[in-house]
């Protein structure tokens, strides 16, 4: 977090009230999201309880809704049986069958509408095929496919018959890909020929090649779905093609009804090791916080058309593209390509073509687009939009505004929402109806969870505008039950700072007098580049992998567009390379991409004899920080074992 930051927050005092219009419409209205409160302050279990009864369609009720024997690892509904796709889609068949479910735009600019029972009916028959390749209740299904509506039904075909999807960004490397095949022990890829991103093919089936000759050796079949239909190598025996198989499916399948608390999916994100941890995520639980939160905070109804601008390869493309808006019957856009191609009215013009009323993305692509000038929106119909969304970063006031007039026209309110891949749903955001909101802040938590910032000894910061650690104080249905294969690290990362005594979600926030949250930023290793989560020591271990590197630190500095862009410090192996280095941090910068994806790529590069460290050997990260930010150095450095390094550190940009 930066002083920056602080003041600038502390500056907003800019009100806006739910539009009256909007606010008569909207459910929950006021007096339903006081309701809502008090039963939860009531009975916080007795609470959820009964949301779970009647939000979901249970196949056995369950009897006991919060087990918390072996806390931190907390059990819901843990005797009610359901499937999550049934949930999804067999529910609102009678109603809604012929409703468009999916509309989705290629790049190059085809649209497919598919209804609910179509989507229906192609879940069913991945479902079949994936039974028919062997695939059991609790096998490991790895997805690696571009936003395509054959991604959403992948993970619903997954859910249908118990088996754990765990879903690989398809801008990750083959590497990621591997290691994340290999920690799940997956039996299964699901990948397609390539994607389409900017007018280029993003070669899908030869990275997913590549991960399996290097290894994954757990993967036995691999289906292949056909959506560039560039040429590609198929492996005799291993590989099959989607449409092959399901053809000969039937469009009807018997549902796997799993417990409450089997596991639904896997998603990798990053933390403060080298190592992604496997999030492991419940069915009944998750289901309910991302059908509840899209109620609560999109007002999600019949008539409207959603657009979250998210790829399932992230946690919100989970529960606000493939489970939330499906669990309501909503109706969903997804666009599988760039955001500015083939120019930069792009998404304004998927807006306008399919009368978008909901639009939820990321600040990055708020100030991206925001760059290009007012003149861009203005070209478009933007009048269908109600509802506006933004996840994943802290907003800045300015993107806030312009958000506000430009976008929305004034009319539409904001909702700035703030949760994680952890969280399973949103927990702290603005009920659109109800909440007055202010720019840059997530405003209040929803019913149910009960969010508090604390001190460094876990005392609740009680005074306005003092800063603390986000953390969550009551067990909640969506979270996530342990790190796939490591509970110890499950319990390490998140619970034990505090003797497990609450969830700490690794952000540093503030309240204001209001009560009002505020989100500063990251305090552990974690950068948040573009909205995406990347470990520093992620890069670092991809930087020392290079035959060049001896040494590397990776840490984050204040980017216009990006939110934080990472800056690298190298030591190479020999001689310190001095003159014109272009050659050697491009081919440093290539080599993080395909390590971990071109996200990961530093920004910039400097080499040195050493790294700042302590006696003790610590690397002064701290110092870095300053040092990448060019601002001056006022922490202390008599403490460095080699203090003349900071010279060089400073003078030596690559
Ligand atoms: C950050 C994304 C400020 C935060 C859904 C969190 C936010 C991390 C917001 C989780 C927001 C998410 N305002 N910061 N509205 N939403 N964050 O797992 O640092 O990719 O801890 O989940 O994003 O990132 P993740």
């Amino acid at each position: 977090m930066t002083t920056k930051q602080l003041e600038s927050s502390l500056q907003e005092a800019r009100l806006f009230a739910p539009p009256a219009d909007f606010a008569a419409a909207a459910h929950p209205d006021a007096a339903g999201l006081a309701a809502l409160h008090a039963a939860a302050a009531h009975d916080h279990v007795g609470f959820w309880a009964d949301q779970a009864r009647s939000a979901l369609h249970w196949h056995t009720p369950f009897t006991q809704t919060l087990d918390d024997s072996a806390a931190p690892n907390y059990r819901w509904f843990a005797d009610g049986t359901l499937n999550v796709s049934v949930n999804c889609l067999d529910v609102h068949l009678a109603e809604h069958g012929n409703k468009p479910a999916i509309i989705a735009e290629s790049e190059a600019g085809i649209t497919r509408t598919l209804s609910y029972r179509q989507v229906h009916a192609e879940v069913c028959r991945a479902a079949n095929a994936m039974r028919r390749l062997g695939i059991r209740s609790g096998d490991r299904v790895v997805i690696y496919l571009p936003m395509v509506p054959e991604a959403v039904i992948a993970m619903q075909a997954c859910a249908r018959i118990g088996a754990v999807h765990s879903v690989v960004f398809g801008g990750f490397s083959a590497v990621s890909l591997r290691e994340r095949i290999e920690d799940a022990g997956a039996r299964l890829l699901i990948t397609a020929d390539g994607g389409q991103r900017g007018g280029n093919i993003v070669e899908l089936k030869a990275a997913a090649d590549k991960a399996l000759a290097e290894g994954a050796a757990s993967i036995e079949q691999v289906i292949v779905l056909r959506q560039t239909g560039h040429d590609i190598p198929m492996t005799a025996g291993r590989d099959q093609w989607w449409h092959e198989l399901l053809a000969a499916e039937s469009p009807v399948c018997e549902p796997e009804w799993v417990e409450a608390e089997h596991p639904l999916f896997l998603l990798y994100t990053s933390g403060s090791t080298g190592k992604p941890k496997g999030i492991q995520h419940s069915s009944a639980g998750y289901l309910l916080g991302a059908k509840l939160s899209t109620q609560w905070v999109f007002d999600l109804k019949p008539q409207d058309v959603f657009w979250c601008t998210a790829d399932v390869g992230w946690i919100t493309g989970h529960s606000y593209v493939a489970y939330g808006p499906l669990a309501n019957a909503g109706t969903l856009v997804i666009y599988e390509g760039g955001p500015v191609y083939p120019d930069a009215g792009r998404f304004w013009r998927i807006i306008e073509q399919h009368r978008v009323t909901i639009f939820y993305t990321s600040p990055t692509a708020l100030r991206a687009l925001m760059k290009l000038g007012d003149h861009i929106p203005a070209q478009y119909d933007l009048s269908s939009l109600r509802l506006l969304g933004s996840v994943g970063e802290p907003i800045n006031p300015e993107a806030w505004m312009w958000y506000h007039s430009v976008i929305g026209g004034g009319r539409c309110p904001i909702v700035d929402t703030w949760w994680q891949t952890e969280t399973g749903a949103i927990l702290l955001a603005p009920v659109p109806g109800v909440t007055t909101t202010k720019p840059g802040s997530c405003t209040v938590p929803l019913p149910g969870i009960v969010a508090d910032i604390v001190d460094e000894d876990g005392n609740s910061v009680t005074q306005a505008d003092t800063g603390g650690s986000l953390v969550v104080r009551k067990p909640w249905p969506s979270m996530l039950r342990t790190i796939w294969n490591d509970n110890a690290r499950y319990i390490d990362t998140y619970w034990s700072r505090f003797q497990n005594r609450f969830y700490v979600a690794g952000d540093g926030a503030h309240r204001d007098a209001d009560g009002y949250f505020w989100i500063l930023g990251r305090l552990d290793d974690v950068l948040k580049i573009s909205g995406h989560r990347l470990g520093t020591m992620e890069i670092e271990s991809a930087l020392v992998a290079h035959p060049r590197v001896a040494e590397a630190a990776v840490v984050g500095r204040p980017h216009d567009i990006k939110g934080e862009a990472a800056v690298a410090f190298v030591v190479c192996r020999g001689d310190r390379p001095i003159g014109d280095t272009r050659a050697l941090v491009e081919e440093l910068r290539k080599w993080v991409a395909e390590q971990l994806g071109a996200i990961a790529k530093p920004d910039e590069i400097r080499f040195a004899d050493n790294l700042p460290k302590t006696r003790s050997g610590k690397i002064m990260r701290r110092l870095l920080r300053t040092i990448a930010r060019g601002e001056p150095i006022t922490q202390d450095i008599s403490t460095l074992e080699n203090p003349a390094i900071v010279e060089q550190l400073r003078g030596d940009s690559a």
